[in-house]
């Protein structure tokens, strides 16, 4: 990771309305799974609106280290020449993650099913965040990890006969079904996943468009099963990187939320297991309208146009939360400008994201005026109209609560602060331009 030692604070304000049509950068999920299924492929995957973030950069870094050709081609533009399935070689140097843990989980996935050992590594906030939970199921695989703890970095060596197992993930994680999946292309026979509640299924999707024979089906009321025949033969395709609805709730929730707004955020993916947020805000009375709604070979789009509303409380139920487990904090600053109480019930998994998001947004808050609970699991937020604002964000190396405090500062009272916006880059490196462009006030 290339952050400098100095933090880069930043303060946001009120100002006038926010205006115009943007573009968001390409979906990180999207982006992590096209350089790995481009790298697991025969043949040529080219890829346009690739995410040029730091995570995503760094996994393409790893790809090349496990012997895939990645070269970047022009503007956001890619292309992978792959090794096929089971075809990486030994890295000479560690695999370095930065601050994903979505490249991380993924690329353990893809290896443990190549006779090859690697070192997986992090900065300070991924060596912080659990790996147990994908090593479990990689280990019963055939793969081996150097340490029974939970925690980068460690050596992941590869199965040399990957065994294909039925695995019933413990929580709603796409990165754990998705290391499951990657780790059984290697197996002979079925791989088979079962989520008790379905989360994203990018990889499902963009396995089927490379060649994979991939069944998903539904599993009582919320969850989903997946079966892969293994021992695939991926062939490399044409990725075309819709934008990130999880990006996109940046502009979208400022446009509710300072006055007189109206913005269009073009392109944006709207895969209903990751659309939660855009459902919520409906609910609580946000104008929001999709147009244009089409889909390339892997995912709908829409245009999303967004003027600013006159937001309530509302209860958002917990089998949402896999639907947009990434924008519960814009969701918190949303509520914080709505008239009532806002409980989003379910938060277990905000605790070991890049940071410990429960416990950072909920400060984020209070620091700002606005009155806010933890209760077990549950985030409850008074929403009173207004927030007073004035306060300094700690942003704990997490985009998220970077941005989202950002966000929050240009409708409250005061300025609102923010300690570091250096890891904005992880995921969104044109943020703050962008939002300048659309009339923000940062300084
Ligand atoms: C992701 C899955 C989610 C999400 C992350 C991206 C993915 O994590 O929070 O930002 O691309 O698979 P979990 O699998 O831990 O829920």
């Amino acid at each position: 990771m290339t952050h400098s030692s100095q933090p880069s604070p930043l303060e946001a304000r009120s100002a006038g309305p926010l205006t115009g049509k943007v573009r968001v950068p390409g979906d990180k999920s999207i982006s992590h799974r096209a350089l790995i299924l481009g790298a697991l492929s025969v043949g040529k995957t080219p890829i346009s609106g690739l995410l040029e973030g730091e995570d995503v950069l760094n996994t393409a870094k790893s790809m090349r280290r496990l012997g895939a050709r990645v070269k970047r081609t022009g503007d956001v533009s890619w292309e992978v020449q792959g090794v096929g399935v089971g075809g990486f070689s030994q890295p000479q140097d560690p695999l370095d993650f930065g601050n994903s843990g979505t490249g991380c989980r993924l690329v353990m996935g893809a290896v443990a099913g190549c006779p090859i050992t690697a070192i997986f590594d992090g900065d300070a906030s991924l060596r912080s965040r659990p790996m147990r939970r994908v090593l479990d199921p990689l280990e019963l695989m055939g793969a081996r990890a150097s340490s029974a703890g939970d925690r980068l970095p460690l050596t992941l060596s590869g199965a040399r006969y990957p065994l294909p197992i039925t695995y019933r993930t413990p929580v709603a994680s796409a990165q754990i079904k998705s290391a499951v999946l990657l780790a059984g292309l290697a197996a002979p026979g079925l791989t088979t996943v079962i989520e008790p509640e379905a989360s994203r299924n990018h990889t499902e999707l963009m396995l089927q468009h490379f060649g994979a024979n991939i069944v998903s089906t539904r599993e009582g009321a919320h969850g989903c099963r997946i079966e892969l025949t293994g021992e695939a033969e991926l062939r490399g395709q044409e990725v075309v990187v819709p934008a990130d609805p999880s990006s996109a709730a940046f502009p979208i929730v400022a446009s509710l939320i300072v006055q007189g707004s109206d913005v269009v955020v073009s392109d944006v993916m709207t895969n209903p297991l990751r659309t939660g947020l855009f459902t919520t805000l409906r609910e609580m009375g946000g104008a929001i309208e999709e147009t244009e709604v089409r889909s390339d070979a892997c995912e709908p789009m829409a245009q999303i146009r967004v003027r600013a509303s006159k937001l309530r409380g509302v209860e958002v139920p917990p089998e949402r939360a896999p639907s947009m487990i990434d924008e519960y904090v814009v969701l918190a600053v949303a509520a914080s400008f709505a008239e009532g109480t806002t409980i989003m019930r379910g938060l277990h998994e905000l605790r070991v994201k890049e940071s410990d998001r429960l416990a950072a947004a909920a400060a984020m808050l209070r620091v700002n005026g606005v009155k806010v609970e933890i209760s077990g699991d549950d985030l409850i937020v008074e929403g009173k109209g207004h927030v007073p604002g004035g306060g300094l964000v700690a942003t704990h190396m997490d985009h998220r609560i970077a941005m989202s405090a950002l966000v929050m500062g240009l409708s409250s009272d005061r300025p609102v602060k923010v300690d570091d916006t250096a890891f904005i880059a992880t995921s969104f490196p044109d943020f703050i331009p962008m939002m300048r462009a659309m009339g923000a006030e940062f300084s």
